[in-house]
């Protein structure tokens, strides 16, 4: 009997927006911060905002043009856009990108996993693979952060940012590089008030006072949540090293999601992941949610920076709470632009 296909990584793409935003500029300025305390005690130093009127469709749209340019796909069977801040709350940015890409009437869905939005698609893609379901898979990880936080709110106005990240899968095999062998995924939705948008849902309408627009803007629990990222991406990761025998020492690329440079250098460690194996970029990008992950594979797919076939592992916690875990070889794409 033939083995299923294994989902294989074959091209990957990004787009962040142009306007850099440094720790000095407003509206951090005129907050109670310092360049320095956000450079210390998260590890950003700029990161990328969007302008007025640009959404995270628009974004989207340019990483998603790109992923599938570097895997020199010109159709696809499924397009998966994982977001926190849609387009609309009603109807999905997905179908519209797919229409955007000239993809004609494919099947196009959102996922919502908040910063874990992209191992959760990236384990609907892959199953969607193996079943036989789709032949090739485009996953964009999208984002206009900036969009729902409280320029004022000093706990989570220096963290956000906006950027997207695509890749493209496509039915191979599992001695190819860039198949993905496994993937993992939690959550603990008793969790909920870690990190949330308490108004404009179901359970709280948008607000009408101005007092309480506030509201519709993301509020973290910092602290809280760096601890639970902590452990639930030392956990999942470890069961998922497991589950496909890789020694931790034997890692070759890792990637966490960019939330916080603290937390990745902790899960690091914990694992016991090579620190020559560690790869980001939150210093420059900040913490782009579903976004983060693709982004930091196409900088370090344009910058050469691991071989292909290296066993590479990816690890996200967010809001909700949701967690995720993926182990791949590194895929084999050229460098583009
Ligand atoms: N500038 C200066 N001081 C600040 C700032 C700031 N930007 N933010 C908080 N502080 C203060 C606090 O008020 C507090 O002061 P106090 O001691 O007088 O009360 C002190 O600094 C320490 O505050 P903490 O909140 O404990 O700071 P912490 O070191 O935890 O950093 C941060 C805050 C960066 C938000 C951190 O908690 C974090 O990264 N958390 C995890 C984020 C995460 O995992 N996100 C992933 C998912 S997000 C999603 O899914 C949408």
């Amino acid at each position: 009997m033939a083995l299923p296909p294994v989902a294989v990584l074959t091209g990957v793409g990004s787009c962040l927006p142009e306007r850099v935003v440094r720790n000095t500029d407003e509206p951090f300025a005129r907050l109670d911060t310092s360049d320095e305390w956000i450079r210390s005690r998260t590890g950003i130093e700029s990161r990328r905002w969007v302008e007025e009127g640009t959404s995270t469709g628009d974004l989207a749209v340019r990483a998603g043009a790109a992923a599938l340019r570097s895997a020199a796909a010109e159709s696809v069977d499924l397009v998966v856009v994982c977001t926190t801040t849609p387009d609309h709350h009603s109807p999905a940015t997905a179908p519209w990108v797919a229409a955007r890409l000239g993809l004609g009437p494919v099947p196009a869905f959102d996922l919502a996993a908040a910063c874990s939005g992209f191992t959760y698609a990236l384990a609907a893609g892959r199953a969607w693979i193996t079943a036989g379901m789709a032949r090739t898979v485009l996953l964009i990880g999208a984002e206009t952060l900036s969009t729902i936080t409280d320029p004022d709110d000093r706990g989570t106005a220096v963290v956000f940012a906006d950027g997207a990240g695509a890749v493209v899968l496509r039915a191979g095999e599992a001695d190819e590089p860039g198949a993905v062998l496994a993937t993992r995924l939690g959550s603990d939705g008793t969790q909920v008030d870690l990190a949330v948008i308490a108004a404009g849902g179901s359970r709280r309408p948008v607000p009408e006072r101005p007092d309480e627009r506030g509201e519709r803007c993301l509020r973290m629990r910092g602290p809280q949540m760096f601890s639970h990222a902590v452990r639930r991406m030392t956990e999942v990761s470890r069961g998922l090293l497991e589950g496909v025998g890789w020694p931790a020492g034997d890692v070759e690329a890792f990637i966490g999601h960019q939330a916080n440079q603290r937390i990745l250098d902790k899960v690091a460690e914990l694992v016991g992941v090579p620190a020559a194996a560690c790869l980001g970029n939150i210093r420059t990008v900040g913490n782009t949610s579903s976004a983060s992950i693709p982004l930091v594979m196409d900088e370090a797919v344009r910058d050469k920076a691991v071989p292909a076939g290296a066993r590479t592992l990816l690890t996200a916690f967010g809001g909700g709470a949701v967690w995720g875990a993926a182990a791949l070889t590194w895929p084999d794409i050229p460098p583009t632009i």
